[in-house]
């Protein structure tokens, strides 16, 4: 049995959670800093970082209270370790270097994108193989996975990730940051069919977003006056452009590879007219995390600690991007 303390700092939420055998959380604990950047319209990373470390003691103390677990219950200490902004992640990896040394533990290391598939996990009977979808704020990648090991790309962003497009078009539309959950809920009141949106055309399971993006600029640049109560209508025909994309390659790239299952990961996936999309397929079984578990979190990192996490020592370094965790197809 595993019983593992998760840590997780790659961006801008400082979190911790104990999760058993990599399926049942004991305790998540999650701090967002996002009242913090709010003010930026983004995240800055120094002020991110030294955040993460006033925060981590005591969001660590609070998963194990939670967890009802002691340091001799805990069969590991595991924390994301890349990609992500690498003060940032450096506080995390410090803090799983410091208890796991401490308290004589070995140390894992999960990588951020596949702790995110590893999400899927928790809470379910899911096992590989499976596509996943995975769309997060820095990638959107299509991925095949046989077994437990890092899978197969089939197709990836060639530009913007899905989530940077969301956050892009909100700060466009004066929605404000986090985008991803503004559009999502300005879109609820807004016609998807009032502007036709290019989806990006490019072969393959590849996917394309600078193109959206720069089509919703030149429309509210045309617009009569700013924004011109036009909020709405272009956040929910963007967004429906995005989600029929993504939804059309991610069902093609199941079919072509004879997979029973999708998986949908990272935080786009906790927007509401995606899931509605993909809860609507009946040929092939699809699995998302809830909600908590889109968003960066803990528990996904303890479970992909258990599942696939590398054994790690004190010479252990962080990575903030371009490290190729599944090969590509
Ligand atoms: O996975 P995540 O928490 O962090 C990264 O690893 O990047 O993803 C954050 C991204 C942001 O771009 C955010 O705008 C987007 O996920 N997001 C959403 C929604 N909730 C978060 N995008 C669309 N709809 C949402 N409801
Ligand atoms: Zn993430």
């Amino acid at each position: 049995m595993s019983v593992i303390l998760g840590i997780e700092t790659s961006c801008d939420e400082t979190a911790a959670a104990v999760v058993e055998d990599g399926r049942k959380v004991l305790s998540s604990c999650v701090f967002s800093q996002i009242d913090i950047h709010q003010a930026f319209g983004g995240v800055v990373p120094e002020v991110a970082a030294r955040y993460h470390l006033e925060s981590m003691n005591a969001v660590v103390d609070e998963a194990l209270e939670r967890a009802g677990v002691g340091r001799r219950q805990l069969t590991a200490i595991a924390c994301a370790n890349g990609p992500g902004l690498v003060g940032t992640l450096l506080v995390g990896l410090s803090c799983a270097k410091a208890l796991s040394w401490s308290w004589s533990l070995p140390l894992i290391t999960v990588d951020h994108l596949q702790s995110h598939v590893c999400a899927n996990y928790i809470d379910s009977d899911l096992e590989p193989p499976f596509v996943c979808l995975l769309v997060s704020g820095g990638h959107t990648q299509l991925m095949h996975f046989s077994d437990y090991s890092a899978g197969t790309i089939l197709g990836e962003t060639l530009d913007d990730a899905a989530g940077e497009a969301f956050d892009k078009v909100a700060r466009l539309l004066e929605l404000g940051y986090p985008g991803g959950p503004a559009v999502d809920r300005a879109a609820r009141d807004g016609d998807p069919k009032a502007y036709r949106f290019p989806e990006g055309v490019v072969d393959g399971y590849d996917f394309s977003f600078s193109g959206l993006k720069t089509a919703v600029l030149r429309t509210v640049g045309k617009l009569e006056e700013p924004l011109a109560g036009r909020t709405c209508d272009l956040a929910a025909s963007f967004q429906d452009a995005v989600n029929r994309v993504l939804f059309k390659k991610t069902r093609a790239a199941a079919l072509e590879t004879g997979v029973k299952q999708v998986v949908l990961a990272g935080g786009v996936a906790a927007n509401s007219n995606l899931r509605e999309r993909f809860g609507e397929l009946t040929e092939i079984e699809v699995f998302m995390p809830s909600l908590k578990y889109c968003t960066d979190n803990a528990a996904m990192v303890a479970s992909a600690a258990h599942f696939m996490g590398n054994a790690a020592d004190l010479s252990a370094t962080v990575y903030s991007r371009g490290k190729r965790t599944g090969s590509r197809r």
